[in-house]
């Protein structure tokens, strides 16, 4: 038998979609605690007009998986239930909401709705036991009409919630399984001759057409300023009928595909964007309003001008963020069907004449809702959802609906139905070829032509998972040379990891037989919201006034669409202001020959935009080679408990996976040249893995000059290589009771870590932090905490300080554990301190890359030295 949640349809008993309005009629918010009771299958046995009195209680909005009821489950492709549409497993979650109800004395006349913003997935509603409707799509809004269910006294409302519906097979995202109510719900009352609906039109040359399906007065705002995300101008709008007030926040700005142009407001329009999912680690995708003001906040003070709300519209709140602070948005449809591709795309809804009404109703849902956030810029179909009629209908509606913002699809490849050409996490050369229109052709030439003719973005690049990404300026310098090309969005903005018991949980750690692991943790925030490298990377990276050393000359490049450098502010290091005129913007201006040495930095209210370094080459340590002696015992303070060859790292989330570019991992790679487990000779010097004749060579010189010991260390590859090397250097085992706590200080690039493809955010200077602190805390423990360039490094603890200078600069890392613990730890919270000290210094490090869903390490941040020899000087400081 077919339950009703497995019959295709749209929303029964709702509304026609509208605008989301402030208005003066009433609003009843009816968050807080419900009355809640959940059932592991569908049938859960309880009667709609039964208050629930005696039951548990539940918040809404949240999540029941996060309160104690059924478990969180991650899968990013597949669905973990049969692929049998629209079926859904017997084993079906519900959860039974209720509470009372009552209509305000003072809403006289009129209508009263029930609006839920979100509910995930399939629900039905009743009050005092009378069904009112029934709807899906989860991400999106929905209005009933209770007025004839409402009596003036205290009514029941009940809302029966399951897990898994027809709906489940279009909302198929890369994200946990979380049901419920998770958005907020309210009750609202229309007053007869209200206006129930409205659209704004406002373009950049200061036009306004405002339409509404009754007579509205409203008056024009004067003296208006164009919005952009650079200055975000709004305008407060109030529409009036006799019965109601409604206020909007507009923004005039025009969006335009001219040609192979994106432009906003007749400027090239680049975004340096975010893909954005509702996610908290505490809350799952009921997030709050300070969460949402928090994470605009940290996107434009890390230079971001623009958000793919993916895969989904976001909650109503986020958009008007948006708009008061200047975010580009691409508003995407909720339609994800991905884990149809595994069996071969049969079956996709998509292209299924099944469910034309279930996609078309999600769309106007989206467009209808958000069409008149100035902040939206372009609408987007879904994601991941195949290709099909259904979704070339939902385009075709939506351009004649609104014919002011483009219409965005990634796979829509040959661009039938799309106005800008999209993809995801090309390869730097097809970027480029992109860019120069040389992509390879379609076979239809009119489709071609249309297609290589039009704007490129990536809606998805530079995979955040675990210590990455590496490569963002490449993308960056490519994206500049290209005008076809209008930038992109970094997969993602925040880890997914849930917190459970005081650790960040991901995929598999919730008891799922089918998950993606740690793939679900792939931010450029840490789950608590702390900035990880890769966001402070990004940051610098497209940052909007950019420094730039030019032989001799600093140049100052303005990349702003729309604003001077008026208020910028340029400081050398020694504290001097340079006079710099104001710089137009996308222009630049040229200092010759400034000062040297050179460093300076831009601010824009207190706020480091970019630093430009030109320090004289570090001066090499007084190299005097002295008495030979015996490898010693102490080095300062700290017994030697180990000094060894190092070559092997903790593999990154980049390095398990090969990359677009290649075929085997970088990991396998290692693994298959031995290089975590080499076997020492007997007399120390050959390390060679078991099975294998290649290695290396390693010779250790100590000796005595005066107060100092110096090593000098040769390391010669032996045998066939053909592999970049995690690193190569050695490292010394330092004991030591409390080795977190130790002051690490270093001469170098800092203060955060760097790696070959991954340094614009750090500069050269003299740095301080704790052994503790110098750890990059990812989700899933791996290699992180490289600093680069490093002249010298100090270390003090209680007994005393040792202090290492390099005979040249050399990279550091410095831990409280050992290489093996953290690759074998799966969760930050499995890493416990010992009693050593671990400093590992090395010539060079092979970088970051993004190959767990991208391009691997670019050969220019691959490290490949056959021999190298280190230096060091050891004083006690
Ligand atoms: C993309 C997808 C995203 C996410 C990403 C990998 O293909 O659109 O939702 O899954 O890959 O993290």
């Amino acid at each position: 038998m077919t339950s009703q949640f497995e019959i295709v349809e749209p929303p029964v008993g709702a509304l026609p979609p509208r605008a989301r309005l402030r208005s003066t009629a009433g609003v009843l918010p009816l968050d807080g605690r419900w009355q809640f009771s959940w059932s592991p299958t569908a049938d859960t046995g309880k009667d709609p007009a039964d208050p629930g009195l005696s039951w548990d209680t539940l918040p809404v909005p949240s999540h029941w998986q996060l309160h104690g009821y059924g478990s969180p489950a991650y899968t990013n492709v597949r669905f973990p239930f049969p692929v049998d549409p629209p079926h859904v497993p017997a084993e079906n979650p519900t959860g039974e909401y209720r509470r009372m109800v009552r209509r305000p004395a003072d809403w006289r006349g009129g209508r009263v709705l029930l609006r839920f913003d979100g509910v995930d997935s399939w629900f039905q509603v009743w009050v005092n036991g009378a069904e009112v409707g029934r709807a899906s799509g989860s991400r999106l809004t929905v209005e009933f009409d209770v007025t004839g269910h409402l009596t003036g006294g205290d009514d029941v409302l009940a809302v029966r919630v399951h897990q898994w519906s027809f709906g489940s097979y279009v909302e198929d995202q890369d994200q946990w399984w979380l049901s419920g109510i998770f958005r907020s719900v309210a009750l609202l009352h229309r007053p007869e001759g209200g206006i129930d609906d409205l659209w704004v039109v406002a373009e950049a040359d200061g036009s306004l057409e405002v339409t509404a399906p009754v007579p509205v007065s409203w008056s024009r705002p004067d003296d208006v300023q164009p919005w952009s995300a650079e200055k975000p101008a709004l305008y407060r709008l109030l529409v009036s009928t006799d019965a109601e007030t409604v206020s909007l926040d507009i923004g005039f700005r025009t969006v335009r595909v001219d040609g192979d142009r994106l432009l906003l407001n007749g400027k090239p329009l680049v975004f340096r964007g975010v893909n954005r999912h509702d996610i908290d680690a505490r809350t799952g995708r009921a997030v709050s309003r300070e969460r949402m003001e928090h994470d605009v906040a940290l996107m434009k003070q890390h230079n971001i001008n623009a958000v793919r709300t993916s895969h989904y519209p976001p909650d109503p709140y986020f958009l008007s963020l948006c708009d008061r602070h200047g975010l580009y948005v691409i508003d995407e449809c909720d339609l994800e069907t991905h884990g149809f591709q595994p069996v071969g795309w049969r079956g996709n809804p998509s292209d299924d004449p099944a469910w034309a009404d279930v996609y078309l109703d999600r769309m106007r849902r989206m467009v209808e809702r958000d069409k008149n956030a100035p902040s939206v810029v372009m609408w987007s179909l879904g994601n991941e959802a195949g290709w099909g009629r259904n979704l070339a209908a939902n385009a075709r509606w939506a351009r004649q609906r609104d014919t002011t913002r483009p219409i965005h699809y990634e796979a829509d490849e040959e661009c039938e139905s799309v106005d800008v050409y999209s993809w995801m996490y090309p390869t730097y050369d097809k970027l480029e070829a992109i860019g120069r229109h040389a992509e390879p052709a379609l076979a239809d030439p009119a489709r071609d032509h249309r297609r290589r003719g039009l704007p490129m973005i990536m809606c998805e690049y530079g995979h955040a998972m675990g210590n990455g990404p590496g490569g963002l300026a490449d993308y960056e310098a490519v994206i500049d040379a290209y005008p076809r090309l209008a930038g992109g969005f970094i997969w993602e903005w925040a880890d997914h990891a849930l917190l459970r018991d005081g650790s960040y949980r991901y995929g598999g750690d919730f008891g799922e037989p089918i998950h993606d692991g740690s793939f679900v943790v792939d931010g450029l925030l840490f789950p608590d919201r702390t900035p990880s490298p890769g966001l402070l990377e990004y940051a610098a990276v497209i940052t909007p006034v950019r420094l730039a050393l030019d032989g001799a000359d600093l140049v100052i490049e303005n990349r702003w669409s729309f604003t001077t450098t008026e208020d910028v502010v340029f400081t050398h290091a020694s504290g001097k202001v340079l006079d710099v005129p104001p710089i137009a913007p996308l222009s630049s201006h040229r200092i010759h020959h400034p000062a040297q040495p050179l460093d300076v930095t831009a601010t824009l209210d207190g706020r480091v935009l970019s630093r430009v370094q030109r320090t004289s080459s570090a001066v090499a340590a007084v190299v005097e080679t002295g008495r030979p002696t015996a490898r010693p015992g102490h080095l300062g303070p700290f017994p030697l408990a180990e000094l060894t060859l190092d070559t092997w790292r903790a593999p990154t989330e980049n390095d398990r996976f090969p990359g677009w570019d290649a075929e085997v991992s970088l990991e396998n790679q290692w693994r298959a040249a031995g290089l975590d487990r080499l076997l020492p000779s007997a007399d120390g010097r050959r390390h060679v893995p078991a099975g294998l004749d290649s290695g290396f060579e390693v010779d250790y010189r100590w000796s005595e000059c005066g107060n100092a010991l110096r090593l000098e260390v040769d390391i010669e590859r032996l045998g066939e290589w053909r592999l970049p090397l995690p690193r190569l250097g050695v490292a010394l085992a330092l004991r030591t009771p409390d080795p977190g706590s130790t002051v690490f200080e270093w001469l170098g690039l800092g203060p955060g870590e760097s790696y070959p493809d991954s340094r614009a955010a750090v500069w050269h200077g003299q740095h301080r932090l704790t052994v503790l602190e110098a750890q990059t805390p990812y989700v899933v423990p791996q290699e992180n905490g490289n600093r680069s360039g490093v002249s010298w490094l100090s270390l003090r603890s209680p007994s005393g300080t040792l202090r290492i200078d390099g005979d040249d600069p050399f990279h550091a890392a410095v831990r409280p554990w050992s290489t093996t613990a953290l690759e074998t730890a799966r969760h930050a919270d499995e890493l416990m301190e010992g009693d050593v000290l671990w400093v590992h210094l090395a010539a060079g490090v092979t970088g970051l890359g993004s190959a767990s869903c991208g391009p691997a390490v670019r050969p220019s941040a691959q490290y490949r030295a056959a021999h190298v020899r280190l230096g060091f000087v050891f004083t006690v400081g």
